[in-house]
């Protein structure tokens, strides 16, 4: 049988476990919003016609920061049309998915139900069909206390206090052709450019993102990435990822070592951007907000294709993920959290319905996906310093990335919550024994041992079995030296104190 092991050392830190790596996106996109965070009549729904159903899983979840409005979809949205009293907001055409907006959620309800969810909101300008004025007038209506007409539209629309938004995406994925108003890098980062500067001048301590690449497959990566940061390099703090992962052609070796793709993304991005720090002599860092990121059967989609006849919240993009899925995707957190010295921010794409952890019936149940629990678990026990491991592990062939490990690991480590491994064993079929040497670590305690596994890899939690993938206490663990055994295609935490 295959052996592995890593040593747990304190001393080997990472950086800080960033909170803003646990956040996730709600876009005006199928039923993530209606139906999804908002459903006026739902039996759960509270006086605002949020779900309470999805408020306690959104919380559960751990969820930090919630991007919107898109997506796709920011790239044609007034944000006026989204304000003032429901039943003179315009219905509009959406282009990006091609579904009618009928704009009874808007920036002022977004942020309520984030105060009420406990998460961060963020927010993205539309780059795409408008620019510079857009952006101000937004960042006006919702930060500015008052004394202005814009602030005060706000107050008078009920929110008093300013949203205070601090991180601001300038548009979304305008690399690509499918982007309303899509741009070629140097015409989108001078734009982008001059969005950033006149927002600094309202004030100086946003947060920035600039797009990125929309996947590490675009022709233009890399290069898109260096046009961009000459013209923003001084006016932004981020580039953003985006990433999204599916079984092809039932390659599910390739597939559980998708986050191979994600770490050579991370790297080829920072390396990108430290080379253009490096010419224009700059000692700032620019870092990644990888905010999008998961996996989608983006085929599938391509497949079904777009609605015809404008519906109003159709079912899209609403995949039902299995436990191989959700081990892909603890494999993708796990890299996220391995770069924490330059990916401070994520966003997990999307929360509700749409390719999401949280999936609910209109009218009825809600219930949480295979990927929702590698997700809260991280979010929950995630603490303190990131620390470098370097697992020594057996490799395996795959037709995509050549030999991968078996083992995919993380740690992280706190005075007062203690030391936690998060690890994937990406073997199909068989355990994986793993020593920890935790000398470095003094006495410990294991506090937990949970693994996310199940005899089939394609198994699903739905409405009505919605526990079937659900974290169970791993029993195969020794103490000393700490011994555990994780079976094939699973995730697993394990708490040390
Ligand atoms: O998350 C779904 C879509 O994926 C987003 O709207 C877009 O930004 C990306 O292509």
């Amino acid at each position: 049988m295959h052996q592995a092991k890593l040593t747990l050392d304190p001393a080997f830190k990472v950086a800080p476990v960033s909170r803003r790596t646990f956040g996730t996106f709600v876009e005006h996109l199928g039923r993530c919003v209606y139906t999804g965070i908002y459903e006026p009549g739902h039996p759960t729904a509270d006086a605002d016609g949020f779900r309470r159903d999805v408020l306690d899983l959104t919380r559960e979840l751990g969820v930090s920061t919630v991007r919107y409005p898109g997506g796709n979809f920011v790239s044609g949205y007034r944000w006026e049309d989204g304000i003032g009293p429901v039943a003179d907001r315009p219905r509009r055409l959406d282009l990006a998915w091609h579904s009618t907006e009928t704009n009874e959620v808007g920036v002022d309800e977004f942020v309520r139900w984030c105060r009420k969810a406990g998460v961060e909101p963020m927010m993205a300008v539309n780059l795409g069909t408008r620019g510079i004025a857009e952006a101000l007038d937004l960042l006006e209506y919702a930060n500015h206390p008052s004394g202005t007409t814009l602030s005060d539209l706000r107050i008078a629309n009920g929110a008093k206090e300013p949203h205070d938004i601090r991180m601001w995406c300038l548009g979304n994925e305008m690399d690509g052709p499918w982007q309303t108003g899509h741009k070629t890098a140097r015409e989108y980062g001078r734009l982008a450019a001059e969005t950033a500067r006149a927002m600094r001048m309202v004030d100086p301590k946003l947060e920035l993102v600039a797009c990125g690449s929309s996947s590490s497959s675009m022709p233009t990566f890399g290069s898109w990435e260096a046009e961009v940061l000459e013209e923003t390099y001084d006016l932004v703090d981020y580039i953003s990822c985006h990433a999204y992962y599916e079984e092809k052609d039932g390659d599910l070796g390739s597939f559980l070592a998708s986050s191979t793709d994600m770490e050579y993304f991370i790297s080829s991005v920072i390396a990108t951007a430290d080379h253009v720090g490096a010419r224009l002599k700059s000692r700032k860092k620019i870092n990644i907000s990888f905010d999008e990121w998961n996996v989608w059967y983006i085929s599938r989609f391509q497949d079904a294709g777009t609605p015809q006849d404008w519906p109003v919240a159709p079912p899209l993009l609403e995949d039902h993920y299995h436990l191989a899925d959700a081990v892909t995707f603890g494999g993708l957190l796990i890299t996220l959290l391995r770069n924490s010295d330059r990916v401070t921010a994520a966003s997990l794409a999307q929360l509700v319905n749409v390719i999401a952890p949280i999936m609910t019936e209109p009218g009825g149940r809600a219930w949480r996906q295979t990927t929702f629990h590698p997700f809260a678990q991280a979010s929950r026990h995630a603490a303190g310093d990131v620390l470098r491991v370097e697992p020594d592990s057996p490799l395996y062939e795959t037709k995509v990335y050549g030999e991968v490990p078996l083992l995919h690991a993380v740690a992280t480590h706190s005075a007062t919550s203690g030391t936690t491994l998060f690890a994937v064993n990406r073997s199909a079929d068989e355990p994986l024994p793993l020593e920890i040497d935790t000398r470095a670590l003094g006495g410990v305690r294991i506090v937990e041992a949970t693994t996310l596994t199940d005899p089939d890899v394609y198994a699903r939690n739905t409405a009505d079995d919605p526990a079937r993938i659900t974290p169970r206490p791993n029993a195969d663990v020794e103490p000393d030296p700490l011994r555990v055994l994780l079976p094939p295609v699973s995730w697993n935490v394990i708490r040390l104190a």
